[in-house]
């Protein structure tokens, strides 16, 4: 991980500022994941564990399959969506905290999940927290959905515009090409976790696997997709309205909207039995 990748705690506590409008402007993950991590962990009835469950963009997924979740959500105001998100699931429950505060009280899980989150729980502590919460056998999938812009030119522009009001970790930052073909193959943050992994030695049978959806953004929807990411919440709002106006403004001045390729990237390993 490079210094832009860090645990910052400013950067991730942000999200519940916008967290309704992160529950309607954040895609959610690739169906095909779901399938792929449920066939990989076999569960047989066994409940998972999510960590940084925000608003449930995974646990519902899962919990549509009839896995039973514990949730760890920090932020109350996530947490606050979750809970009402997941209010017809019988088989989830949300508890308050970060991962690292969290006490199992001696439970242990058939699967561990992290969508978007692993990057935020403390890079000294993540390996162990994780495996003292699984069961033997039991898998950890870590996931991200990171996108790209199909049209190298708008990127360019785009990224000129972030590097005039300093911005860092947009999606601006490369365009789709550059995620290339394989799994995690990102140009920079959060950085992906197969080799930590690999150095941790007690998990097996890793796995990773790439899943690709192109999408097109209204101009709007796609401003308002970026203002619920943590490189536009930790800005001022003054900044943050001029930036993402002057990004509008390029967009329409090129008939409005965006291309772009999502990505839903994860991660599968187990611990052994
Ligand atoms: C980018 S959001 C992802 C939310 C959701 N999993 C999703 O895919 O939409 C990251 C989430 O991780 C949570 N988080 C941050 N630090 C955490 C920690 N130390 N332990 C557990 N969750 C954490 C944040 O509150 C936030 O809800």
């Amino acid at each position: 991980m490079t210094a832009d990748d860090q645990v910052d705690m400013t950067r991730s506590q942000v999200f519940g500022e916008v967290a309704e409008m992160y529950d309607i402007v954040r895609p959610g993950y690739a169906d095909a994941l779901v399938t792929e991590v449920l066939a990989y962990a076999a569960l047989d009835g066994q409940a998972a564990l999510e960590i940084g469950a925000g608003t449930g963009k995974a646990t519902l997924s899962f919990a549509a399959h009839g896995v039973p979740l514990v949730c760890i959500e920090p932020d109350p105001r996530m947490a606050e969506v979750l809970r009402r998100n997941t209010a017809h699931c019988r088989g989830v429950r949300v508890q308050s905290g970060r991962f690292e505060d969290w006490r199992s009280d001696g439970r242990r899980f058939g699967l561990l999940l992290a969508a978007t989150s692993w990057h935020w729980v403390d890079g000294e502590r993540r390996w162990d927290l994780a495996h003292d919460a699984l069961a033997p056998g039991g898998t950890l999938a870590l996931f991200w959905n990171p996108h790209g812009i199909r049209d190298p030119e708008v990127q360019t522009v785009l990224a000129e515009v972030d590097r005039r009001h300093g911005l860092v970790g947009t999606p601006h930052r490369a365009p789709a090409s550059a995620y290339g073909e394989r799994p995690g193959h990102w140009a920079g943050a959060p950085g992906w976790p197969e080799e930590e992994c690999r150095r941790d030695g007690r998990f097996t049978d890793l796995r990773a696997v790439r899943f690709r959806e192109h999408r097109h953004y209204a101009t709007d929807r796609y401003l308002a997709l970026l203002a619920s990411t943590s490189a536009y919440r930790v800005l001022s709002p003054d900044r943050r309205e001029r930036v993402l106006a002057e990004t509008g403004r390029v967009l329409d001045a090129r008939g409005g909207g965006i291309d772009m390729d999502h990505f839903s990237d994860l991660l599968l390993a187990r611990r052994p039995a």
